[in-house]
């Protein structure tokens, strides 16, 4: 096999998550008057959520905001985000990366997580993959967001295997250039292959058993 171990972004890849990512980004454009829609909804893919206000900000005409209104704003977000993920159960892990996890696992893999989100060991522990992963590297272990390879490379560190021999799973361009800069190949899918980001841009999650042999 060409990898030892793969590493899989956790919104809009193992879940989706990334819909309500959206949805509570929208209410609190909406509610600032600021312009928000799924084009630039597609930049914060992968991007941490102070990064993503300041994207969703270069829209904003109103005075200036000082640091601790962008954090009101950014803590509004997350917790209207947090009252979707509380709706989540197992349920909201589907056949295709159920399936797909076990099958590469039982190919002899490590598997882990590479997200730049806080809220992963929630979401984990919602869909039912609490301990499923080799490592879980996350928005809570980095200081640098994708594009920067950091959250990979820790992943890489933790499961004791070389960038070379890992491979980076996203649905974000961020993510597969935080991937390639870390010295790893990257399967896309969602927005990431529609743009051509990846080594391979894959319209299910299934062909990763394939990719990999
Ligand atoms: C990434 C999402 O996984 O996590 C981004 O793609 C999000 O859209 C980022 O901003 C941070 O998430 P959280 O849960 O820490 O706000
Ligand atoms: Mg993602």
């Amino acid at each position: 096999m060409q990898f030892q171990a793969i590493i899989f972004d956790l919104d809009g890849v193992i879940c989706f998550t990334d819909e309500y990512h959206y949805r509570a980004w929208k209410a609190m454009a909406d509610g600032m008057g600021i312009p928000f829609d799924r084009t630039i909804n597609n930049r914060l893919r992968g991007v941490s959520r102070m990064d993503s206000l300041e994207i969703i900000l270069e829209k904003y005409d109103g005075p200036a905001l000082s640091d601790a209104q962008k954090a009101a704003l950014a803590q509004q977000k997350n917790d209207l985000y947090r009252e979707s993920l509380k709706e989540m159960s197992t349920a909201d892990l589907s056949d295709e990366v159920r399936e797909t996890l076990d099958a590469l696992r039982a190919m002899g893999l490590k598997l882990a997580i590479g997200s730049s989100s806080k809220n992963t060991p929630f979401i984990l522990g919602q869909i039912g993959l609490k301990d499923f992963f080799d490592a879980v590297s996350d928005g809570n272990n980095i200081t640098r967001s994708k594009p920067d390879p950091e959250v990979f490379v820790k992943a890489a560190q933790m499961l004791g295997v070389a960038p070379a021999d890992c491979l980076v799973v996203e649905d974000a361009v961020s993510g597969a250039q935080a991937g390639h800069a870390g010295g790893m190949k990257v399967a896309c899918l969602g927005d990431a292959a529609l743009n051509g980001a990846g080594d391979w841009n894959m319209k299910s999650i299934r062909e990763l058993t394939d990719i990999v042999r």
